[in-house]
């Protein structure tokens, strides 16, 4: 089969590496991709929003199969443009993505079908927001309604920086038109959790657990970025845990989007916080995490080509899903300044180190090639992942690795999966 994958970032080259050791993959392609991907697809110098063109491309190669990995394009219903020229995607359709991309619209869907997550009011007055926020118990959750790159979400911890930031949102519009809208919700307090799944339409199949590290500064302090390492399984993620999330969020998700008449295919990321009172939603995404596709996927026995096709196809109740016994730790390699200000352009040195290692992996995030060598190109650069018999092991192991690699302004933290040692 010829298999073309949308997108360019780390978790692309993830998906990438799962898909070439399907042996039934006899051509992929990845369009844009990277310097990283480019050893597992010819890579395609199409944006991922530029739908014409990907749609064009796809048809010119008789693609079997197009794989649609990040949120945007997800959202502004690439997938159904594929669809319309015939061509199979797997992802969901613009109708459905929208899971993701109005937060307004998952937190009526959840409560309208009692998925458990926190308390919230929505407001598209800035006037009625602040009045709101004026008696509201604190700290308090602001989110601007659509995309913002993982950055849209503002704790605030009392009255004033509550009022700064409804105007920073609504008003200064720093997140651009995602913030036309606000979501204002309770804060809950617990340990975060990401779960991934696989979803037919409507049968769900859920993968190991994961667990992002959003801060760009070790101990969970500075900006939140768009993920800045992961860990794989979660010690938090019990079988307990499971049990509620089965029976209250993961199907009933499924069977409410096939209620509302947006019959969802693809991922679905649950982003939960297990709280005193049990797990809830804390947010849902639309395609695989990244980083967590780069601890998940490694873990993966499955044929991920066999996984996928069962979506697209329906026939996902036949498959089971099984994972290694192990662990998967990444650390993201940034660049100096990330997520506000960064130079790129530097060259990564030590990337050979990686090859014919099966435990070592290093996904590409931002890289391109220039002049023959292969140079950053972006906030993210690097997600250098380790697999281990556990959590510690593959910790050590990640870290080890990351000094396999040198680049000017090589940024990472230094505590990616160190609350496991708690656990
Ligand atoms: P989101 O993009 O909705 O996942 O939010 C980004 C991050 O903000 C989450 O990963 C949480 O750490 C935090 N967050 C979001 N909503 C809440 C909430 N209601 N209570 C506490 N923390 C939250
Ligand atoms: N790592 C978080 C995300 O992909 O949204």
């Amino acid at each position: 089969m010829k298999i073309l994958v949308v997108g360019g970032g780390g978790r692309e080259h993830a998906i990438c590496y799962g898909l070439h050791k399907s042996n039934r993959v006899t051509k992929l392609y990845c369009a844009p991709g990277n310097a990283g991907i480019a050893e597992y697809a010819e890579c395609v110098d199409i944006g991922v929003m530029d739908f014409e063109k990907q749609v064009a491309f796809a048809k010119e190669k008789a693609i079997d199969l197009v794989v649609v990995a990040p949120d945007d394009p997800l959202a502004a219903g690439l997938v159904d443009e594929f669809e319309k020229a015939g061509i199979k995607a797997f992802g969901p359709r613009k109708n459905a993505a929208i899971l993701e991309g109005s937060k307004a619209f998952s937190k009526d869907l959840m409560k309208k079908y009692n998925i458990p997550t926190a308390a919230y009011e929505t407001f598209d007055d800035p006037d009625k927001a602040l009045e709101y926020i004026e008696t509201a118990k604190m700290p308090i959750v602001l989110k601007a309604d659509g995309l913002a790159l993982g950055k849209g979400v503002l704790i605030c911890n009392d009255l004033e920086s509550a009022k700064e930031g409804v105007k920073e949102i609504m008003l200064d519009k720093k997140f651009g038109t995602a913030g036309t809208r606000m979501v204002v919700e309770e804060f809950m307090t617990g340990r975060e959790v990401s779960v991934l799944s696989f979803v037919d339409g409507k049968n769900i199949r859920i993968m190991t657990s994961a667990q992002d590290h959003k801060r760009a500064g070790d101990g969970d302090t500075g900006l939140n970025t768009g993920g800045m390492g992961t860990f794989s399984p979660s010690p938090f993620y019990t079988e307990e845990v499971d049990r509620i999330c089965r029976e209250k969020i993961y199907q009933p998700t499924v069977d409410a989007m096939r209620a509302e008449g947006r019959e969802f295919k693809g991922i679905i990321f649950f982003g939960l916080m297990i709280t005193a009172e049990g797990p809830k939603v804390l947010e849902y995404n639309a395609r695989f995490g990244d980083p967590e596709a780069q601890v998940v996927i490694p873990r993966m026995k499955n044929d991920l080509l066999e996984v996928i096709e069962a979506c697209v196809d329906g026939t996902l109740g036949d498959v089971e899903l099984e994972f290694e016994d192990n662990a998967a730790v990444c650390v993201v390699l940034a660049s100096e300044g990330y997520p506000v200000k960064y130079d790129k352009g530097f060259e990564i040195k030590g990337l050979e180190k990686f090859r014919d290692k099966d435990d070592y992996f290093c996904f590409h995030a931002g890289s391109k090639f220039a002049d023959g060598k292969i140079v950053t190109n972006g906030g993210r650069v690097l997600g250098v992942t380790a697999k281990g018999a556990d959590l510690k092991q593959a910790r050590a192991k990640a870290y080890e690795a990351t000094e396999w690699i040198d680049f000017d302004n090589k940024y990472m933290r230094h505590d990616i999966g160190k609350a496991i040692d708690e656990a």
